[in-house]
This record gives C-alpha cells, sequence and structure tokens, in this order.
C-alpha cells in the first residue's frame, strides 16, 4: 500500500482526498471539530507538494428511500458548507466549497484550482448512488482526478463509491492511490490490538454500550485474542440475565440470550461481568437511586457500581494492552459518569501498557472527562476500529488501496 509520502510530482495534479468531516452539530454549529483537525497532517502535505486537492466527505445520513421533503430535510440538516470556514481557518487559507457534487460546475470549480488550493465538496450522501457505490458515480469523480488518497479512518469500513468506487476505478486506470497519514497511523495502533504479540499480553478489552446484538462479532473476535473481556453499560445486562440474574427494567435483549449463555460458556472465564449497578426507578426523572449486586424489580441499571469500579480496576492493574470501546453507563448524565471515570482513571494509572479508545461514545467521553492524554491511541473511528478488530484488520477503504 503506498502511503501519501511514496506519491510523486504532485505538482499541479488533482488529488482526490476522502476525509472524514462527519462532524457533530448542534443547532448548524460544529461542536467538536477534532476529524477536520486530524485530517490536517495529509492535506498540508499535498498543499505543500502543490497539489491541487479536492476534499470529499459525508455528513450524517441522507435516506434517499424517504419522501422527497423528508430527504430535503435530512439534506439541509446535513449541509457540509458549514466545515468550509472552519477548515480554513485550521489551514491558514482559503477553502473553496462546490455547493454541486459532480457536474458541470463542480467540473468547472477543480479546473479553477491552482496549484496548493484545496476544494471541498458538498456532502457525498446527497448523492443517491454514493452508499451503494454506484460506478457512474465513482465514474463523475475518478475522472478529474490524478490520484486518490484515502484518510477517513472512520469511513473506511464503507464500501461507498467515494471509499471503494474512485480508488478502484484509478487504480484500473494506472493511477496512484494511497493512505494518507491517519489512515496509515490508525492502522499501525489498531493492528497491534489484532495481531497480538506476546510481550503485550495481557491484553484486556473492555467493552460497553446498549447492544449485545451490535458487538456478536467483536466478542467472539476479541475472545480469540484477549485473555480477559470486562463487560459494562447495557449489554452487560443481557448476560447477567442469561446468568439467571435479576435485570428489573434494563434493557435486555431477550433474543440474544442463547448467544450470551453460550459465549460465557466458550469464554471459560475471559468474560468478567459487574457485581453491582446503580440502580433508577425510571431512566429520566427518576426519583429514587440505588446501588445493588442485581438490579431490582421496577428499577433500571444505568451504571456499573462502586464493587465493579474496583473489580475492573484490579482486572486493568496488570494488563500491556488495552482496547476500550462503549461506555460503562449513562456517562452523559452526571449521577452516571462515575463508572466510565473509573474505566479511564485506572487506564491514566497505568505505567508501559498500550492503551486503545476504539472511537464512538467511549471517546466522546474520555475527551469530555479529560483523559484524552492518557491514552496511547484514540481512534476517529467507532465503526471502524470495531471492524478492524473483527475483520482481522480488514477494511474495504483500505484493502482497495493495496
Ligand atoms: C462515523 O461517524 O462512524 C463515520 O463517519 C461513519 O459514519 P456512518 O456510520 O454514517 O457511515
Amino acid at each position: 500500500m503506498l502511503t501519501v509520502d511514496q506519491l510523486k510530482d504532485l505538482n499541479n495534479k488533482v488529488v482526490i482526498v476522502r476525509v472524514d468531516f462527519n462532524v457533530p452539530l448542534k443547532d448548524g454549529k460544529i461542536r467538536d471539530d477534532n476529524r477536520i483537525r486530524a485530517a490536517l497532517p495529509t492535506i498540508q502535505k499535498l498543499i505543500s507538494e502543490g497539489a491541487r486537492v479536492v476534499l470529499l466527505s459525508h455528513l450524517g445520513k441522507v435516506k434517499h428511500k424517504e419522501a422527497p421533503e423528508v430527504v430535503e430535510a435530512q439534506k439541509a440538516k446535513n449541509n457540509l458548507a458549514v466545515v468550509a470556514p472552519r477548515l480554513s481557518e485550521l489551514l491558514g487559507k482559503e477553502v473553496a466549497f462546490s455547493k454541486d457534487t459532480r457536474g458541470e460546475n463542480f467540473e468547472e470549480a477543480v479546473k479553477a484550482l491552482k496549484a496548493g488550493d484545496v476544494l471541498l465538496v458538498q456532502n457525498t450522501r446527497y448523492e443517491k448512488g454514493e452508499e451503494k457505490n454506484d460506478p457512474e458515480l465513482a465514474k463523475a469523480w475518478a475522472k478529474v482526478a490524478d490520484a486518490y488518497v484515502m484518510d477517513a479512518f472512520g469511513s473506511a469500513h464503507r464500501a461507498h463509491a467515494s471509499t471503494y468506487g474512485i480508488p478502484a476505478i484509478l487504480k484500473e486506470e494506472g493511477k496512484p492511490v494511497a493512505a494518507g497519514y491517519l489512515v496509515e497511523k490508525e492502522i499501525a495502533n489498531l493492528m497491534r490490538c489484532v495481531d497480538v504479540k506476546d510481550s503485550d499480553r495481557p491484553y484486556v478489552a473492555i467493552l460497553g454500550g446498549l447492544k449485545v446484538s451490535d458487538k456478536i462479532k467483536v466478542i467472539d473476535s476479541l475472545l480469540k485474542k484477549c485473555d480477559k473481556i470486562l463487560i459494562g453499560g447495557a449489554m452487560a445486562y443481557t448476560f447477567k440475565k442469561a446468568l439467571g440474574q435479576k435485570t428489573g427494567n434494563s434493557p435486555v435483549e431477550d433474543d440474544q440470550l442463547d448467544y450470551a449463555r453460550k459465549c460465557l460458556h466458550d469464554a471459560n472465564g475471559k468474560i468478567v461481568l459487574p457485581i453491582d449497578a446503580v440502580c433508577t426507578d425510571t431512566f429520566e426523572n427518576w426519583t429514587s437511586k440505588v446501588i445493588t449486586k442485581e438490579v431490582p424489580d421496577g428499577f433500571e441499571g444505568m451504571d456499573i457500581g462502586p464493587e465493579t469500579e474496583k473489580l475492573f480496576a484490579n482486572e486493568l492493574a496488570n494488563a500491556k494492552m488495552i482496547f476500550w470501546n462503549g461506555p460503562m453507563g449513562v456517562f452523559e448524565q452526571k449521577d452516571f459518569a462515575n463508572g466510565t471515570i473509573a474505566i479511564c482513571k485506572a487506564i491514566a494509572s497505568l505505567k508501559d501498557c498500550f492503551s486503545v479508545c476504539g472511537g464512538g461514545d467511549s471517546a466522546a467521553a474520555i475527551k469530555e472527562f479529560g483523559y484524552k492524554d492518557a491514552f496511547s491511541h484514540v481512534s476517529t473511528g467507532g465503526g471502524a476500529s470495531l471492524e478492524m478488530i473483527e475483520n482481522d484488520g480488514h477494511l474495504p477503504g483500505v484493502d482497495i488501496l493495496k
């Protein structure tokens, strides 16, 4: 696989860069520009080489099967134009914006670029064919490009027109396709959690979040790689119920109970479940809060309890490598953030441990609680980092570059 440093003679060449500018927005404003910042080194390198840089990214979801007025509302909500001024500030140079995703105006905007100029193109998901990897759409983009750089790690698990179709065409045409710095860094760090060296053991994974069904593949894969898997968050209650424990009104996936039972049996002690929980009478506007071993009837588990915090911290104490995906509780509410904070603290106290936070909600949590620097690597891709673990290091948007 080529990397951006290996691309030669870029002066005046059009380089399409797939970035992941799928940033969280609130009231039309960017709430966290981390993903824009993460793409800067690659963009700056290409500018310094005199390339004409064309940036493609999706933002949010646009469901083209919905009624036209719904699609229009989704497009209005996910208008990528908001990113251009922020990117321009961060780069310290003007960033042009193309309202059109293809066609005459788009091609004119690309032609107008001079060496070192940057053009950001409207949300790729405005195009119906993007998620279907429509060959006509991929062709319409590929025809303006002399080279392609993939730097959207967060989207590398999607085989879409902008992440897969364009590099596939350019490769056939003998044009260079390469990984950007962000993708290179993510792959190097996450591959360490996939191809485990003896010196990285004990290797402990921490999984949280809502659903077991979303994590089956990653649990199965981690069981083969890890020495221990600590399970918190709402998904723990499905495992607790499978063991015959009380889970009250906690969200349990009854259709996953058989899987949970089999998984616990096959894990042979590798899976560690919570031993207590912080429970409330209702999810919102609760009036009663208790800490108990099992969730009482009429209550719902909202966070791991203090005994579990100690148990998990003990399991982490000797770890040489940690992979974490998913919060331990409803961390967005102060009363139920302790479990997630306890994991952050336990990891921050470790010396000589390679720790990876697999993006998504857990990355948002560690940032919010001020522990980002305590980790060896914080991934920019929630779904992508999980799929890397699940698929033994393979992602369509990376494999196509090879
Ligand atoms: C993400 O936020 O995980 C990536 O940008 C991918 O977004 P998607 O799940 O909408 O494809």
